[in-house]
Order: C-alpha cells, then structure tokens, then sequence
C-alpha cells in the first residue's frame, strides 16, 4: 500500500492524475489537500472521494499546522505537487499571489515532508530518510524562459522565467534543488509542456474558445497569433508524472512534452473547424449552442461558425515567443512517450466540454469572472 499526499487535485491535471491513479493501482491511499481557489472545484473530484481509497481535506498548502497535521495523521510515501496558481495572464496583475502560493507554498511542503521523513544522521551529518519516500515537484516547461525558431528545451538548458508566473515556478524548483543538495531529500522534478484535455479550467487557451464558440461570442488571440506552445494530452503528461514519482532517479528532472508544436493561430483555427465537423455529423451537439441562429428551414445554423470569430487582441506582455521540449530523457531512461495523437485528443477534448457543460457552467457560475469577461466584456 502506498499512501500519497496531492495537492492541487481540485484542479485540472493534479484531478486528471488522482484519477489515473485511483484506476491504476488497487493498493494506493491518496490524500488531496487543495485550497478551492478559482481554479479548484470539489465537484471534478467528488466521485472520487470515497474516505477508504481518497481523501480531501481542504486547506492551504502554505499553512504549516495543516500539512503537518496531515503528515501527523497519515504515513505518506509520496507527495506529489501540483498546487500552484498557473494562469501567466493573473501573475502579470497580481506577481504576489504567485510568489506566496508556489514558492512559501512549496518550501512549506519540503520543509513538513522533510521533518516528518528524516530518520536519523549519517556520519557527515546529513539527513537519512524514510525509506522510499519521495517528494515530487510538477513543474512547467516554462522556466526556462522562450526559443527562437530553432531549438528544444532540455533538462539541462539554463533556467531563464520572463513572466511572474515562471519566475514563481523557476524559485520552487530552485527550493525543491536546494533540499535535494542540502539534506540529501528524495526528490524529482518534472517540466511539462502546455497540457490540455478534460477539467482544463475554461479561461486558458483551448477550453475558453471552446466556450466562447458554444457562447456565440469572439475568440480572443494575443498579438498576431504566431507563439508557438507544445501541446500533450493531459493523460500522457499524468503517465510520465507517475512513472518519474514510482521509477524516477532520486534528485533528477525531467523533461516531459509532446513534440506537438502549434502556433496559436492554428490550435483556435483547428478547434474552430473540429467544432463545426462535429456538430455537422451530430444534432444533439447543435442544440448545445447558446448563439440560436436558424437557417432557412428553421434549423440550427451552423455556418456562423467558422475563423471570422477570431478576433486578434492586445498581446501579453513579455509573451513568450515558443516553448518546445525534448524528452528525450524520459524516453530512454523511464520508456515515457507521448500515446495520444493531437488530432485524436483534440477531438477526445471537445467531445467531452459538449457532454460535460454542465460542469463548465459549474467551474464558471457565482463569483467567477472569467478573464475574457474582464477584458472584452460579456
Ligand atoms: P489549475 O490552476 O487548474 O489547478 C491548480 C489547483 O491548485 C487548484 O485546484 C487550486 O484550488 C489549487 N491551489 C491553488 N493555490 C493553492 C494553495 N495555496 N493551497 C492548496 N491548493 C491550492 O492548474 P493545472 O493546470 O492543473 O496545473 C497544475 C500544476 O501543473 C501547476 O503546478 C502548474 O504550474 C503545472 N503545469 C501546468 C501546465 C498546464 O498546461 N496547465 C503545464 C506544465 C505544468
Ligand atoms: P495559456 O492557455 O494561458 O497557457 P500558457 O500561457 O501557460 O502557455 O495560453 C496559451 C497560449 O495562448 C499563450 O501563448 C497565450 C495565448 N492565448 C491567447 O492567444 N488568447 C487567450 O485568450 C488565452 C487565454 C491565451
């Protein structure tokens, strides 16, 4: 039986790999510990909650007596951590948040799993840990700032953050490294490219076209359209962070992506014409839309949909032009690849926002407002 701490698990990939988990190996206990911020939401996880195999305690993973309670209650082998503030639009208006989150936050996980791990001394006075115990930071291809046209991000090119968002990551990796050198802590690192696919919060790029073409309303590209991101099915990236945490070499990094790169230009363009193919084959997904125009037989048009909503807007300040892994690392040494083709998960992504709406009004009701509200208006 091994017994896990994930935090963030109310969110998009750390619920994507709670449940992957949870479906893989009958002998696992996992503890989600999650604050419920925008970005987290009980009901993405509720069916998985069973208090015998999965248990949720909400809670700030900056709070040292609630992390140490849980250490106190529980006996982890792992902790995996994907509690993070992630959206690089929000750092550029609130830095602090960022910092306070991923890095006290982090440094706060290291420091309770450290205590609560450390066995004895060894006879230059470093830590001896628990055996098996392992911390597990879920980083992001983005600390290590942008490529030009050419070139891929490894495990070993410099760490180079542009915006508050990667500057924060970088610094919990840094602490994550620090721990490693410092008291010899079990620890591993993994740097993901952009993820999508199901329960990805409907204010990043893909999910938040998807509702606004289901919305009737414009789709918002920053600049001309032309950055570039790696994209990887969140279920692949859920494969390599379990492979690292279970088989991972102490102290490493790895880079993990998909070899999958698109402008944005051409993701919303094929999100656009993938949307309009499948409501073409399919009249219950054309009752989903909330922009009602008939055609001339008094059906649901479709033909509205099509690239006159894109709408190109102000750019992102300090937008990083590309970002592309090269995993060649996980490859060879863990047998990691990407298995879902993009033009297979795009399709897998879309399907399940048009059966899943009801989720999406959930995640984005009450208080919420969204980003694309913010800047252009209901
Ligand atoms: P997300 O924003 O969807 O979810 C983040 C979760 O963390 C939410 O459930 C939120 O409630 C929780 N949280 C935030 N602050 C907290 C706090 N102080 N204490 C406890 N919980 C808190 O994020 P995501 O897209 O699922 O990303 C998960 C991790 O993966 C992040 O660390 C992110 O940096 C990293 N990552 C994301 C991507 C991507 O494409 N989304 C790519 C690479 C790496
Ligand atoms: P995002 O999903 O926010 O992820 P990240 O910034 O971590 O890569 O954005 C992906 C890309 O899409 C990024 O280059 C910014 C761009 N973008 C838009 O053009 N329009 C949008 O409305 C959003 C949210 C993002």
């Amino acid at each position: 039986m091994k017994t896990y701490l994930v935090t963030g698990a109310a969110g998009f990939i750390g619920a994507n790999y709670v449940k992957y988990i949870l479906a893989k190996y009958s002998d696992v206990k996992v503890v989600i510990l999650d604050a419920l911020t925008y970005a987290g939401n009980l009901g993405t996880i509720a069916k998985d909650i069973d208090n015998e195999r999965c248990f949720f305690i909400k809670g700030d993973i900056c709070n040292r007596d609630v992390v140490d309670g849980l250490f106190a209650e529980y006996r982890f082998d792992y902790v995996v951590n994907f509690a993070a503030e992630s959206h690089v639009d929000r750092s550029i208006e609130n830095p602090q948040l960022f910092l306070i989150t991923n890095i006290l936050g982090t440094q706060n996980l290291l420091d309770c799993a450290r205590r609560a791990w450390v066995m004895g001394k060894d006879e230059q006075g470093y830590p001896t840990w628990r055996r098996g115990v392992r911390y597990h930071q879920v980083s992001t291809d983005e600390v290590y700032g942008s490529l030009g046209a050419e070139g891929y991000f490894t495990e070993t090119t410099p760490l180079c953050p542009h915006s508050p968002y990667s500057a924060s990551k970088t610094s919990a990796d840094m602490f994550v490294m620090a721990y490693r050198d410092t008291y010899k802590m079990p620890v591993t690192i993994t740097r993901c490219s952009n993820n999508y696919g199901p329960y990805h919060f409907p204010e990043k790029l893909i999910p938040l076209i998807i509702k606004n073409i289901l919305e009737g309303k414009r789709l918002p590209v920053y600049g001309d359209g032309s950055n570039v991101r790696d994209w990887l099915y969140v279920e692949d990236h859920c494969k390599a962070i379990d492979l690292v945490v279970r088989e991972g070499k102490e102290g490493e990094v790895y880079n993990v992506g998909g070899h999958n790169e698109k402008t944005n230009l051409e993701i919303v363009k094929l999100t656009i014409a993938t949307i309009h193919r499948l409501m073409a084959d399919n009249s219950e997904y054309r009752k989903i839309l909330k922009k009602k125009v008939k055609d001339a037989n008094g059906e649901i048009s479709i033909d509205w949909i099509n690239e006159d909503l894109i709408t190109f807007v102000k750019d992102r300040l300090g937008h990083d032009q590309r970002y592309a892994i090269d995993p060649t690392k996980i490859t060879n040494a863990l047998g990691w690849r990407p298995e879902t083709k993009f033009e297979v998960g795009i399709v897998k992504t879309i399907e399940w926002y048009l059966e899943n709406q009801a989720w999406v009004e959930e995640v984005t009701s009450g208080d919420y407002q969204g980003y694309y509200e913010k800047m252009y208006g209901k």
